[in-house]
């Protein structure tokens, strides 16, 4: 887990224009749209010292995505709160890598930055990441509409996930 390069720009374009990779979210990204995501997450990692940092294989430091923490951009019932996500690219899924840095995410909210409570969301039929979430230990405690999503779209309903800070820390 490190901060981006510019040379994740092209990798994480590609997996940002993935209709499989963006299958639960209402659309894919340009490559404008990508680069402007990467001006975001860089400038919070430096601002605040934390963030989504950029993802990077040890054996072949190949740039696999993003995993870390984001303060919630929208306001609801769970807010302010941060949040720990996840987006890497297909080639890359199915091995633990989501899980293996959320839970390191999660060390460093709760340690570094001694956060009482980390949540996660997602929409109800991205299995996947919910998966990630129990694996890292998060309890499912609602549902909510996800106001970055229009009304009446499908994806806009969301269950979300908590874990509280564990008591030894
Ligand atoms: C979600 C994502 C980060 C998971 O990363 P990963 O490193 O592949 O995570 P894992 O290796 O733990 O694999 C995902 C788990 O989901 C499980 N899973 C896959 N499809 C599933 C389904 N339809 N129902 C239930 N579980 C499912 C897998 O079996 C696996 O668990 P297992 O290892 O116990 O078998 C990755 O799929 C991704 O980037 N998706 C696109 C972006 C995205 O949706 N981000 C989240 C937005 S909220």
């Amino acid at each position: 887990m490190r901060g981006w390069v510019d040379a994740d720009r092209a990798p994480f374009a590609a997996l940002n224009v993935d209709p499989e990779v963006m299958e639960h979210f209402p659309s894919t990204l340009s490559r404008v749209e990508s680069d402007h995501l990467v001006d975001l997450i860089q400038g919070g990692l430096v601002t605040r010292g934390w963030g989504l940092w950029a993802i990077e294989l040890l054996a072949t430091a190949t740039f696999i995505g993003f995993v870390g923490l984001n303060a919630v951009p929208f306001e609801a019932e769970f807010t302010p709160a941060v949040e720990v996500g996840w987006r890497l690219g297909r080639a890359h899924w199915g091995h633990g890598y989501a899980p293996e840095a959320a839970s390191a995410a999660l060390d460093y909210g709760f340690g570094a930055l001694h956060l009482d409570r980390i949540v996660s969301f997602t929409s109800l039929s991205n299995f996947r990441s919910q998966a990630v979430m129990r694996k890292v230990g998060m309890t499912r405690i609602g549902e909510f509409d996800n106001p970055g999503v229009a009304e009446g779209h499908p994806l806009r309903r969301h269950l979300l996930y908590a874990m509280d800070r564990p008591q030894h820390r």
